[in-house]
C-alpha cells in the first residue's frame, strides 16, 4: 500500500537530509509504528507519505513514494488527500478555524466532497462516536482539552475513510485512557477495515501491544524494522535515544543482577512479563 525506494529528502535552505535513503514497504491493513529521537526525521516521513513533502514543503526530493498505487511526487495534494489522511502533531494545525461546533468541524472535508447531508451527519457521528467524542459535537472546537481537540483532529480525518492514515504523535495530549483509546481504535481501523496505519509514538507499552511492526529511525535512516517483540527488546535501542518498555527494562535489569536466565527473548508486553518472571525463576 506504501511502498518508498530510496527517498533522500532535504528542507529548502537546509544542508543535511531530513530523510536519507529510507526504502520502506507497508503492506495493506498494517498498523505500522515508527519511533526515533527528536529531529530524527519521523515528522518530515509522514509528510512525504502524505505529499506534504514536496508539494508543501518543496525542498529537495530524490527517489520515489508510492501510496495505494498513486505517485506521491506527480500526483496533486487534493487528488492524495482522498486515499491518504494525515493527522499532525499539533491539533492547531487542523483545525480549519472556519467553524463554530466541533460536528460542522469534523464535517469539513465531506462537505467539500459534495456528500449528501443525511449521510455526511451519520458519518460524522460515527467517527465522533470511534474517538470518544460523542456528545460533544454542539461545542466550540477551541472550548476543548488539548486532548479533546487531538480527538477532533483525529475524527476529522477518520471520517474521510482514507485507506491509508499517518498519525504523527497523535496521543501526545492524550491520557492513559485516552491513548488506550485510540490504540484501540486504530488497530480495529487496520484489523477490521483494512486501513494502512503509520504511527509516529512515543509510548513503547501501547506500541507493544498494538503495533503489528516498529520501524525505528535515527538522523533520517532506517536503523531498525520488525515485529515490536524483536525491535523494541534489542538492545540498540536505547543507542538510539529509545527507551524499552517498563517490561523489558524489569527482564534486562532481572536478568543483569542473576535474578533470572538470560537465555528467553525478553518480554516486551505484561502478557510476556508474567511467564518470563514465574518460569524457572532463581531461588
Ligand atoms: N521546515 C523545516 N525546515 C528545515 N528543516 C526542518 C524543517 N522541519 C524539520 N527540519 C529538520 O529535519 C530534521 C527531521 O525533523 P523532523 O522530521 O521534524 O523530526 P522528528 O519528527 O523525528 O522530530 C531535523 O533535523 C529538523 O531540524
Ligand atoms: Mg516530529
Amino acid at each position: 500500500m506504501i511502498d518508498i525506494q530510496g527517498l533522500t529528502y532535504t528542507y529548502p535552505a537546509s544542508e543535511t537530509p531530513a530523510l536519507n535513503g529510507i526504502d520502506l514497504t507497508v503492506p495493506e491493513g498494517q498498523l505500522c509504528a515508527v519511533i526515533g529521537a527528536n529531529g530524527a526525521g519521523k515528522s518530515t516521513l509522514c509528510y512525504a507519505i502524505a505529499g506534504f513533502v514536496p508539494h508543501f514543503y518543496n525542498g529537495t526530493l530524490t527517489g520515489r513514494v508510492t501510496v495505494a498505487g498513486r505517485d506521491v511526487v506527480a500526483t496533486p495534494l487534493a487528488e492524495l488527500a482522498g486515499e491518504i489522511g494525515l493527522v499532525f502533531a499539533n491539533p492547531f494545525n487542523q483545525i480549519t478555524g472556519a467553524r463554530f461546533t466541533v460536528r460542522e468541524e469534523v464535517a469539513f472535508g465531506l462537505e467539500n466532497l459534495g456528500v449528501p447531508r443525511d449521510d455526511m451527519l451519520a458519518r460524522v457521528d460515527a467517527a465522533l462516536a470511534l474517538v470518544g467524542l460523542a456528545g460533544l459535537g454542539d461545542r466550540s472546537p477551541y472550548a476543548l482539552s488539548g486532548g479533546q481537540q487531538q480527538r477532533v483532529a483525529l475524527a476529522s480525518v477518520i471520517v474521510m475513510r482514507p485507506r491509508v492514515l499517518v498519525l504523527d504523535e497523535p496521543t501526545s495530549q492524550l491520557d492513559p485512557v485516552g491513548t488506550r483509546e485510540v490504540f484501540e481504535t486504530l488497530a480495529g481501523l487496520a484489523q477490521a477495515g483494512g486501513t494502512t496505519v503509520v504511527l509516529v509514538e512515543h509510548k513503547p507499552e501501547w506500541i507493544a501491544v498494538h503495533a503489528d511492526r516498529v520501524v525505528v529511525l535515527s538522523a533520517g535512516r532506517v536503523v531498525l524494522d520488525g515485529p515490536p517483540a524483536e525491535v523494541l527488546a534489542a538492545p540498540e535501542l536505547s543507542g538510539y535515544g529509545l527507551a524499552p518498555t517498563r517490561y523489558t527494562q524489569a527482564a534486562r535489569l532481572a536478568v543483569g543482577r542473576g535474578l533470572a536466565p538470560g537465555d528467553r527473548p525478553l518480554p516486551v508486553t505484561l502478557e510476556q512479563a508474567a511467564p518470563f518472571f514465574t518460569d524457572r525463576v532463581s531461588p
